[in-house]
């Protein structure tokens, strides 16, 4: 395949877009016969009880798994059944296995606890073939060893660390095999030594001392709880750990400590924390569409982040706002904000101006180099009611709009709260504002590095700066943009590095 640039050394997730390599591409399922639904099975094996994660596998996958592994003589169980020894998942992470089972009900689990194992496919391929449960091997283990030395770099303020944890995990999640030995590494770009040293101790000890040693600490536990509250960064949570805080409950104990986000997102802790999937976010959508429609005819509402790369669920849902006319969109969001607040639909927002004074502005902050990551158009983060979404747009019978003042968590109710980012972009930045809130966050991270470094381009979500020629880019759409950065045009599926 012919590249108009040579591969690099570094931008990973770009480079191995570049080589179309790791990145693991959605390849149409076989459609699997399964046999008739009335056969009976033996149970050979009473021993072991299976449960299959649907996440990614999807449901005819499954289902036929689960009827291949009956008739070797397995015994397969939903999710929460408490009698489940094995679970088994493709192309999951712990974290998200885990995930994926408390919502199924599955409360007690966790992934430092031993039991039920939580297994990848391979100990499941093995056992098929060999008609008998496999001892259980390292190698058939999720592997999360990284991603938590990289959550603890972060809480640790390494950011650089942590990016290269993250990095290697990333690297490592996308092949399209289970690494078995250590040497395969060696062929891999982005494994560090400090990663290679860990991917090593799990394959031939089943687990790291080290990452062990985190994942049971009391600042790491304390951290990865605070930090998952909507509006609680890593300063936030060290500070509340350095005053003696360790749980929600210590949280609730010193309320006054919070901002008004913090304590809303600590009322709908669950809720916040619960994966949004797909279905919720286009119920979210057509309601947005139409409060843009009624506030403005003719602009545009684009679903962004990680499910327009495709995930099946996500932690929030992001839109960009757009109108055609520019200058149209100024006062938009507001109208916006007011005509869903006047629907029942929000249980929280908070907005942020476009904070660009002119060009010049933006060419300053463009040439600078804290500008990459960050942007600076007009937003709000709110949080949602879903269940609470008007008439016709509701899926099922609308609820009223919780009080805070009479709702508290554990009481029944028919709606979720689900955190929503409305982003409003003026027409002409639209391109680059939808590449940069496409995601994923690594991916953008390395494409901005390789425009800088390769192309000595500022890359962010307002614009594409020459920094030599000192001139702005204009592009008309995302192809343009990877037009004018040397590269082949990268699909949003295969942006989730
Ligand atoms: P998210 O944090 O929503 O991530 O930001 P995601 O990829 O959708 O994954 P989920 O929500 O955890 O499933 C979406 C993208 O928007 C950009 C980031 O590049 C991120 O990848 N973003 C986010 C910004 O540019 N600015 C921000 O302030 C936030
Ligand atoms: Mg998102």
């Amino acid at each position: 395949m012919n590249h108009p640039v040579q591969i690099l050394d570094w931008p990973c997730s770009i480079k191995l877009a570049m080589m179309q390599l790791p990145v693991k591409k959605k390849h149409p399922r076989r459609q699997e016969p399964g046999p008739p639904a009335s056969l009976e099975f033996c149970v050979h094996f009473p021993e072991v009880v299976l449960c299959l994660v649907e996440k990614r596998m999807g449901a005819s996958r499954k289902a036929f798994l689960t009827t291949l592994a009956r008739q070797r003589g397995f015994c397969v169980e939903d999710a929460n059944s408490e009698r489940v020894t094995h679970v088994v998942s493709e192309g999951n992470s712990g974290d998200e296995v885990v995930e994926w089972l408390k919502k199924k009900g599955r409360h007690y689990i966790d992934a430092v606890a031993d039991c039920p194992a939580l297994l990848n496919i391979s100990w499941f391929t093995e056992s098929m073939s060999a008609e008998r449960p496999v001892p259980i091997e390292p190698r058939h283990y999720l592997l999360d060893a990284l991603q938590t030395m990289a959550e603890e770099a972060h809480f640790n303020g390494s950011e650089a660390r942590s990016l290269a944890f993250s990095r290697a995990a990333s690297v490592l999640k996308s092949l399209p095999w289970t690494v078995k030995r250590v040497q395969e590494l060696h062929s891999l770009p982005c494994i560090g030594e400090h990663s290679r040293r860990i991917v090593q101790e799990v394959l031939e000890d089943g687990a790291s001392a080290e990452v062990e040693r985190v994942q049971h600490s009391e600042r790491y536990q304390a951290m990865k709880l605070f930090t998952k509250i909507f509006g609680v960064g890593v300063k936030t949570a060290s500070r509340w750990y350095q005053e003696g805080l360790r749980t929600l409950a210590d949280l609730q104990v010193h309320h006054a400590k919070l901002s008004k986000e913090q304590q809303v997102g600590l009322l709908h802790y669950d809720d916040l924390n619960t994966p949004v999937e797909r279905s919720e976010a286009e119920a979210i959508g057509q309601v947005v569409r139409e409060a843009v429609e009624q506030c403005l005819p003719g602009a545009s509402v684009t679903l962004t982040g990680g499910f327009r790369r495709g995930k099946p669920t996500g932690h929030d849902v992001d839109f960009l706002v757009t109108h055609p006319t520019e200058g149209q969109e100024v006062g938009l969001l507001s109208k916006v904000i007011s005509w869903l607040d006047k629907q029942g639909c929000l249980l929280y927002y908070s907005s942020h101006r476009n904070t660009f004074l002119d060009l010049e502005d933006l060419e300053l902050w463009s040439s600078s180099s804290s500008a990459s990551m960050m942007d600076r158009f007009e937003r709000c983060f709110s949080i949602f009611c879903l269940g609470c979404l008007p008439g016709a747009l509701q899926r099922g019978a609308g609820a009223q709009k919780p009080s805070t003042a009479t709702w508290s968590p554990g009481a029944s109710r028919s709606w979720k709260a689900v955190r929503v980012d409305l982003v409003v972009s003026p027409y002409s930045q639209f391109p680059f504002a939808l590449l940069g809130w496409t995601g994923s966050r690594n991916f953008e991270r390395d494409l901005r590095r390789f425009s800088k470094h390769e192309k000595k381009m500022a890359l962010n979500s307002h614009t594409l700066y020459h920094v030599e020629q000192k001139i702005f880019l204009t592009a008309a759409s995302e192809e343009e943009i990877f037009q004018l950065l040397g590269l082949e045009y990268i699909p949003p599926e295969e942006r989730n590095a």
